[in-house]
């Protein structure tokens, strides 16, 4: 399938949390691909690195920039490196997350924060940090890679991890009803199934596949690709009208 660059971000700064693997590093790669300057951040420094690497195999200019988006003094930390690099951030996308399988019976404390402050809490500090930035240039486009667990479709064992992506659908409405003043427009990506390391271990149950895909009118898992591709259309000027959506990219899973 050919998704050749069709969008220019030249003198763009686009930065990527999660983008050591995955769907952030495809994302990463996207915008990288449209000549945008990148910023890659993940927690683990050398999957940031070997993003930012293939990044610059592109053409494009990027730098690692390993942080725990949960941590409030590494997320500004991380974003006065951004500052130090390139004079302005256009694009923000929220990605990194974290999956943990766990029982609401008994289901570990400890795990359930860790996920509403990665997934959740995460997307408010990168998103505070971003927004200071784009308000002063009267402009700027944040992406929050939410789930279709977040709005539409329940999984199972997964309760933190839907609470913390319907609770990144809730923000981003938010976000984008205060930020639209500033000239900032916020949206939620919703994915299905998608090919990546994070659902390896759900790809590996058959049955439970063969039950999955008998219900995606396409017919096949997404690839990280095609939701890189939903956020090149956000964040472009094409879709200058439109914030405040959740958007599934889902082969039709979910159609509400
Ligand atoms: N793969 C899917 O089917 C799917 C479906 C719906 C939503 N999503 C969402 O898309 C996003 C990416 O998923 P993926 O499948 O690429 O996952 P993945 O596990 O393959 O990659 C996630 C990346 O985030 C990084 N990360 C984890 N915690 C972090 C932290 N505290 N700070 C910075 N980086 C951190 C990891 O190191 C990893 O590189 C997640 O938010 C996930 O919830 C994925």
């Amino acid at each position: 399938m050919d998704r050749s660059p069709v969008y220019d971000f030249r003198d763009h700064v686009v930065c990527v949390t999660g983008a050591g693997r995955g769907i952030g590093r495809a994302i990463a790669l996207a915008f990288a691909g449209c000549g945008a300057c990148v910023g890659v951040n993940d927690i683990e420094a050398a999957t940031a690195e070997e993003t930012a690497a293939a990044c610059r195999r592109l053409g494009a200019e990027a730098i690692a920039f390993p942080a725990d988006v949960a941590d409030a003094v590494a997320v500004a930390a991380m974003f006065a490196q951004l500052d130090a690099a390139w004079p302005r951030l256009d694009v923000l996308v929220n990605n990194a997350g974290i999956e943990p399988v766990h029982s609401i019976l008994d289901h570990p404390l400890e795990a359930w924060e860790r996920t509403l402050a990665v997934n959740l809490t995460g997307t408010f500090l990168c998103t505070q940090q971003a927004a200071r930035r784009m308000r002063a240039q009267g402009r700027g486009v944040i992406l929050n890679i939410a789930s279709i667990a977040g709005k539409s479709q329940p999984l199972y064992l997964r309760s933190a991890y839907a609470a913390s992506k319907a609770g990144q659908v809730g923000f981003t409405k938010e976000a984008a009803r205060e930020l639209a003043a500033y000239g900032i427009r916020v949206n939620a990506i919703c994915p299905g199934v998608i090919i990546t390391p994070m659902t390896e271990h759900l790809r590996q149950d058959e049955a439970q596949m063969r039950r999955w895909l008998s219900e995606i009118p396409l017919g096949r898992l997404g690839e990280a690709e095609e939701v890189a591709a939903l956020c090149l259309w956000l964040a472009s000027d094409a879709a200058s009208y439109v914030t405040g959506v959740a958007w599934h990219v889902d082969g039709g899973k979910n159609m509400a």
